[in-house]
């Protein structure tokens, strides 16, 4: 297993550039399953989560050619099965579900399970697919769904799901009528998604909005389309500034898609000026403690949650930071607390004083954001850290020891 060795205290400089959206691309690959021929997807990030849902989609028996520009042809599904052993490494295997139902009237899909941040269960994507009228069972740990046609149905989304959401709309848009998803996610990948959907000749609207309508279609063609920026990625970059005191210019990202964080960085003292495809971020002597409070987009986004606490951990003053769409996303509170946090976890709360400095020490990867989160941390500590177990954060972030080492940090990956 690889570990990262970082040595603290340099301020970040210069461009990095980002990557497609991992949230984004997953459900697009997906996608591919709804109808024959070759789709193109361009801007595809080189990541360990995308190798995972080639080889998924490899299994079902799609064609794949390409890297960055990816080209996927399902004309010939042999088999309709998401085994274990793939979906237990990502759970977002569980978006092939609503496309094979509804293109190959079946499905097979191993149970994802829960992870590191919470029991993560898929209730509403089978709520949702029986509503629209598929039979579903649970045998053996894997989730079996039939049928012969999906027909159209209102939906109501107990809780915002955005793969819950991505997997109906893409079911839906070969059902026979309309479908109405009500307190559906819009997050940008949802939007992503339905135009791309769009772009294949179904009818998606109000993508972006808490209902989305879908007026099914009988087939569905190839199209070629390109993933969204990663807003994460992006995010997390900015935070990389802001916590070295730094000067970075963020290309490639939709500065729009990340107004939540660039609020609280512009509370916490830090400098964003907007630039030609993305933002110059500049940290200021000293970052004053913001509170923070994720929500559904367009609110804080959970997966910059961790990144943020780093941030927090010196800033000057208290900053409470509430996390309220995963119920155990603080597992980066006791490593950061190795590094000399001060943070109190009171229920979904995490009460962070700030320190002048924190301490290098080695720390351990449990879940891809918590990872960097831990690296921000390294980066902007006094001496060493190792950050052990760190295969987490390739899932998520293309060669992130590279991009930083680029803007002058000292971090290298070295085998443990
Ligand atoms: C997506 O996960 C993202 N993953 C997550 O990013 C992200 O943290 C999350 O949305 C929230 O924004 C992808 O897009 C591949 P949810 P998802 O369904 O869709 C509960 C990362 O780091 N829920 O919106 O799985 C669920 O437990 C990852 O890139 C149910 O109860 O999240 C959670 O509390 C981590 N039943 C809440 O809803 C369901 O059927 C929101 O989860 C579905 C969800």
């Amino acid at each position: 297993m690889d570990k990262f060795v970082i040595q603290g205290g340099r301020k970040l400089q210069g461009e990095v550039r980002i990557s497609g959206s991992k949230n984004a691309a997953l459900p697009l690959l997906a996608s591919s399953l709804l109808c024959g021929g070759w789709n193109t997807y361009h801007n595809i990030p080189d990541l360990v989560d995308i190798k995972t849902i080639k080889r998924l989609l490899g299994n079902l028996g799609a064609e794949i050619e390409g890297g960055e520009t990816l080209r996927v042809n399902t004309d010939d599904i042999k088999r309709c099965e998401a085994p274990y052993h793939l979906v237990r490494t990502m759970r977002a295997s569980v978006l092939v579900l609503g496309p094979l139902v509804a293109r190959m009237g079946r499905a097979r899909v191993s149970l994802p399970g829960g992870c590191a941040i919470g029991a993560r269960p898929v209730n509403l994507h089978l709520k949702a697919l029986q509503d629209l009228g598929a039979e579903i069972d649970l045998r053996d740990g894997y989730i079996e769904a039939r049928a012969s046609r999906l027909r159209g149905a209102t939906i109501y989304f107990d809780i915002s799901t955005v793969t819950g959401t991505e997997n109906i709309m893409m079911a839906a848009t070969l059902a026979r009528g309309t479908t109405v998803l009500e307190n559906a996610a819009k997050e940008p990948e949802v939007v992503n998604l339905a135009e791309t959907l769009n772009g294949m000749g179904a009818k998606v609207s109000g993508a972006g909005t808490d209902v989305i309508v879908i007026e099914g279609v009988d087939t569905l063609h190839p199209v070629e389309t390109t993933v969204i920026p990663d807003r994460i990625e992006a995010g997390t970059y900015m935070i990389a500034s802001a916590i070295t005191g730094g000067d970075v210019t963020i290309r490639g990202c939709r500065l729009g898609h990340l107004d939540a964080l660039v609020t609280k960085l512009k509370e916490a003292g830090i400098s964003i000026e907007p630039v030609e495809d993305g933002a110059r971020v500049t940290g200021g002597v000293e970052i004053r403690s913001v509170d923070v409070k994720t929500l559904p987009y367009p609110g804080f986004p959970t997966d910059l949650q961790a990144q943020v606490m780093a941030l927090m951990a010196i800033g000057k003053g208290v900053s409470v930071i509430t996390e309220t769409i995963f119920e155990n996303r603080f597992m980066h509170v006791g490593e950061l607390m190795r590094m000399g946090a001060v943070v109190k976890i009171e229920g979904s709360r995490a009460i962070v004083r700030g320190v002048k400095k924190l301490k290098g020490a080695p720390v351990m990867a449990t879940d891809l954001r918590a990872s960097a989160s831990l690296v921000l941390a390294g980066l902007a500590a006094e001496g060493r850290t190792d950050l052990l177990r760190v295969y987490h954060i390739d899932r998520g972030y293309h060669a992130i020891e590279k991009k930083l080492a680029a803007l002058g940090a000292d971090i290298s990956r070295v085998k443990d």
